[in-house]
């Protein structure tokens, strides 16, 4: 067990979080591990009733705060051009309104599904710090990306972050059913794995032993490349079908394991057919995201549900390229995608909606990056709507 956690705190390190202090393989998946991590953090601040979250629309982020008995504060995002970013003076704001020492902690996400970007974890870590408030980041698939191991590591140099939670199964081509909670404070780890009650299975800890062992840091790290450059191959084949049927694939240059592309050409009806059509021929690892769905998650609403915010301009479909994947899967993906929006497109039922196109430049986004406030693309009317995402609680 000892020796399995020494293992994936070296992986850790290697991957970019340099400074991580202690890893823990936990016998349960992301959500699970985030809850134990919040009541670990209630501990010692049992008066804290809020959990301050950027919304995220995955049901296991939001139903691990739900679990953990925790109020739920939901922050809506920026836009961008097409890219949707965390709200840092909206956080500060309510930070202030609550009081800190209301506050259990604050959860970010690194790795989500485009046109969300990373949270501007930097920005929320020195918040953090000078609030005194706990920083929990949700590093679900972000280990296979250098870009969100880096922002884990700067988060940790300029500001707080109290543990960062990774999935192993997305991560590292185990089974599902273990996660790693990592941090920069060997004493804090160790709380959270005895908040755990009661025994547990070792099968995640021998799972991850194993691969870690066979697969070699050589071995990983060429899993890696491969990943980043099906990124890049994948981008290119779904730019060209966009193109060839007057869509486009929506700007997110901060999102490099995430892309999504515009159906605005299909009624928000017509792209949940495209979605389950895409199902029934085995195409399983992308989400279509009609305008305006509601979903209810736990008792609550959500208004535009898996676009994590709820005035998502546009239609979308989700592409990613993830760790295992291969090239012949890419070309399955894009050859069956292809014609199935021949197919529904030909149907006549269009939608029209105009996804609006980015009115910064690419140099205007990368100097806004992790500084001030956000510029966004929409009218200020639109935008003030924006900003706190309405959830109406049932
Ligand atoms: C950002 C994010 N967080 C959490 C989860 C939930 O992970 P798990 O099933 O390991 O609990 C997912 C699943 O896709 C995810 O994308």
């Amino acid at each position: 067990m000892k020796l399995a956690n020494a293992m994936v705190l070296d992986v850790l390190r290697l991957m970019g979080v340099t400074s991580a202090a202690a890893a823990l393989i936990v016998p349960m998946a992301t959500g699970m591990t985030l809850v134990l991590c919040m009541l670990t953090f209630r501990q010692d601040r049992p008066n804290a009733k809020y959990v301050l979250w950027p919304r995220i629309d995955q049901k296991s982020c939001f139903k691990s705060i739900v679990t953990a008995d925790i109020k739920l504060v939901f922050l809506g995002g920026v836009f961008f051009g097409d890219e949707l970013r965390t709200d840092v003076a909206v956080l500060e704001s309510k930070i202030t309104e609550l009081g800190a020492e209301n506050i259990c902690c604050v959860m970010t996400t690194t790795s989500c599904f485009a046109p969300r970007v990373p949270d501007r974890l930097e920005e929320v870590a020195a918040l953090c710090k000078t609030r005194n408030i706990p920083h929990l980041v949700n590093n679900a698939y972000g280990v296979q990306s250098s870009q969100c191991m880096h922002r884990v590591q700067q988060a940790a140099r300029v500001g707080r972050v109290d543990a960062f939670v990774q999935s192993a199964d997305k991560n590292f081509l185990v089974p599902v059913g273990g996660a790693i909670v990592a941090g920069f404070d060997a004493d804090l780890v160790n709380r959270i794995s005895k908040t755990y009650p009661g025994r547990a299975s070792s099968g995640p800890t021998l799972d991850l032993f194993i691969t870690l062992l066979s697969l070699g840091l050589h071995g990983y790290q060429k899993l890696l490349a491969e990943r980043k450059r099906l990124f890049t191959y994948l981008q290119t084949a779904l730019s060209e079908v966009a193109q060839r049927h007057g869509e486009r694939v929506l700007q997110t240059p901060h999102n490099n394991i995430s892309m999504a592309m515009s159906l605005t050409r299909l009624s928000p009806k017509n792209a949940t057919q495209l979605g389950a059509m895409l199902f029934t021929r085995c195409v399983s690892g992308t989400r279509v995201v009609a305008r305006g769905e509601e979903k209810e998650v736990c008792g609550f609403m959500f208004r535009g549900f898996g676009a994590h915010s709820s005035e998502y301009p546009c239609n979308y479909l989700t592409a990613a390229a993830a760790i295992g994947m291969t090239q012949n899967d890419v070309d399955t993906f894009i050859k069956r995608l292809d014609k199935v929006l021949s197919k529904c497109m030909s149907s006549g039922d269009t939608d029209n909606s105009d996804c609006r196109p980015s009115l910064k430049s690419e140099s205007e986004r990368g100097e806004c990056e992790g500084k001030g406030d956000m510029v966004s693309s929409i009218p200020p009317d639109l935008e003030n709507q924006f900003k706190t995402v309405s959830v109406d609680e049932k």
